[in-house]
């Protein structure tokens, strides 16, 4: 389901808007600007000083924000880059609120040329950076069976990552991989016949997360993004699988907790204080209204924190 030019349709955008204080106003950074569904969304909401930042890996998506946020002139300023690297990007500025919404947009997923869909024949690409040099088609080539293997567990929770890794090393003997329909056929051979459209989406997904070293870039990117916070600012992250929010749940617990002396010491000798106040006790997700009109949103997880006065370092370390 794709929205307005057909680009993305945001995932929760009302809850995210408010969680970031958009109505209040101020200086945003939106990490992962897409197709600036989320960001027009939030200028729209804001009063008429707030700036708007964007940031997004993506040459084509960053061409689809600035069309869609020309509107706001001057106001808008996008970046092209990894938010991993985002404290470099965006030197001497704080931000009042940050927004991930992370994964792959419905332009990068529909369009059969960048290979992220088992659905659609393109070649093995599956880069959200055109600039990086390693494709699928190369992890595909270059990465023994258990290198594989593992990644098709860790990433994919492909319960027949083995065989799926040994069918692959099998067939590039004879000629490499290079086409998704061509990867997605090899998949349902190797395991049995009910288990076959799961384990193409897993690995697919195991496939795209090494490709674009997600898990990695989002574990940085979280200690960077909350470094670039003002005191009092948010950080809010919309996740869309289990490995991703697993990541955020633990930063947030991190940041949000104060005294790590063993029970029992009479005075604490840590010195560590919370840096942050988590505001989603649990994640919220999106409510069948809108599962429904954008089918997509549905496996949505949103977190958000809070930046405590002092919240730039944990205090003094014993
Ligand atoms: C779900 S889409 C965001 C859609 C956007 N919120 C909107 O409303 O149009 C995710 C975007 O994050 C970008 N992205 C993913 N990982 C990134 C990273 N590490 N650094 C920068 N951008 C990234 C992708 O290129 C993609 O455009």
């Amino acid at each position: 389901m794709t929205g307005e030019a057909g680009y993305h349709t945001p995932a929760m955008p009302r809850q995210a808007l408010e969680l970031l204080g958009a109505a209040s106003g101020g200086d945003f950074l939106d990490a992962t600007v897409g197709g600036g569904g989320h960001s027009r969304a939030l200028m729209e909401l804001a009063p008429h000083d707030t700036k708007l930042f964007g940031l997004d890996r993506d040459g084509e998506a960053l061409a689809e924000a600035a069309r869609k946020l020309s509107v706001f002139g001057k106001r808008v300023r996008l970046e092209r880059g990894n938010f991993r690297g985002a404290a470099g990007i965006f030197r001497d500025i704080e931000f009042d609120g940050v927004l991930l919404d992370l994964g792959v947009s419905s332009h990068q997923f529909d369009t059969p040329q960048r290979g992220f869909s088992c659905d659609r024949d393109g070649p093995l690409d599956m880069r959200m950076d055109s600039r990086e040099k390693t494709t699928a088609a190369h992890l595909l080539e270059a990465s023994d069976e258990d290198e594989l293997a593992r990644i098709f567990r860790r990433w994919g929770e492909s319960k027949y990552n083995r065989r799926i890794a040994r069918k692959i090393v099998e067939q590039r003997r004879e000629k490499p991989l290079q086409s998704t329909a061509e990867l997605a056929d090899l998949i349902r051979k190797a395991v049995p016949r009910q288990s076959e459209r799961k384990n193409v989406v897993q690995v697919f997904q195991a496939i795209r997360i090494a490709v674009n070293d997600e898990l990695a870039a989002l574990q940085e990117g979280l200690e960077q993004l909350f470094g670039i916070l003002k005191s009092d600012g948010r950080l809010v992250v919309i996740s869309y699988h289990s490995l991703e929010d697993r990541i955020v749940k633990r930063c947030f617990v991190e940041l949000a907790s104060g005294c790590v002396c063993p029970k029992g010491l009479p005075l604490c000798a840590c010195g560590r204080k919370p840096r942050a106040e988590i505001l989603t006790r649990k994640p919220l997700r999106p409510d069948t209204a809108e599962v429904e009109s954008n089918p997509r949103s549905r496996s949505a997880l949103l977190r958000a924190v809070r930046k405590l006065a002092g919240g730039d370092s944990a205090g003094e370390q014993a």
